[in-house]
């Protein structure tokens, strides 16, 4: 089953309540990025923020740490209620420690990737962990142009899941609208997040409900 997190960056914040709300009968999940103006060049929201959210919505909440000493911070994340840690590889340099770490406290670990990090980059880590989080496009910003070449590393990567009989997900973040979100899904993604995708589009209760009848085929 294809899940879509609707992700806040690109909602009204100053009604941040209200917009998970109008669009949480649709969605699987929200996207909650963090950025810390180090590791990405914007700085968004945090702790206070998700402890806020937390008590708006039963959804689950997927947090993704931009942040470059996401080791400091995971523990309170998890305590403010998250369900998904995804942290990236560029940002732990003891990845496999850390991911140990959040999924000891109860909350899933996903391993994000930027689109200049190889996919076989993750062939040791990949068994320890619940998701990988491929980013298509450089991380910072909603409402980016899909990068191209995502599609080649997300069906690398279902075929390195597939080998190793597990049954990791495949989140794509960054640019996924109408035009990508079928490819994605044939070629192994499993969870899309959209952020303009849902709260700038009119038609995205329509475009949601199409992405859900998609099956992957997951051919390599
Ligand atoms: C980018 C963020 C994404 C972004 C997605 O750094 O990680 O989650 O908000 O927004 P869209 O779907 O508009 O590209
Ligand atoms: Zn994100």
């Amino acid at each position: 089953m294809i899940k879509v997190a609707a992700s806040i960056l690109a909602c009204d914040l100053a009604r941040l309540a209200d917009e998970v709300k109008r669009v949480e009968k649709h969605v699987d999940m929200i996207h909650f990025d963090v950025m810390d103006g180090h590791f990405v060049p914007n700085i968004s929201f945090g702790l206070p923020v998700l402890k806020a959210l937390r008590k708006e919505t039963k959804l689950p909440i997927s947090v993704h740490l931009m942040i470059t000493n996401p080791e400091d911070y995971v523990d309170r994340f998890i305590e403010e209620g998250s369900d998904i840690i995804a942290v990236h590889y560029e940002t732990a340099p003891h990845l496999h420690r850390l991911v140990h770490k959040i999924r000891d406290m109860g909350a899933q670990a996903f391993v994000a990737i930027n689109p200049h990090t190889p996919v076989f980059l993750l062939s040791d880590i990949i068994m320890d962990i619940d998701g990988v989080l491929v980013m298509s496009v450089n991380p910072g910003f909603s409402g980016q142009r899909f990068i191209a070449r995502s599609l080649e590393k997300i069906r690398n990567l279902r075929k390195m899941v597939k080998e190793l009989g597990l049954e990791t997900e495949i989140m794509v973040d960054g640019g996924v609208n109408e035009e990508n979100a079928s490819i994605l899904i044939k070629n192994g993604a499993t969870i899309l997040v959209m952020g303009y995708g849902i709260f700038k589009n009119e038609n995205y209760v329509e475009l949601v409900r199409s992405i859900k009848q998609e099956r992957g085929e997951f051919a390599d």
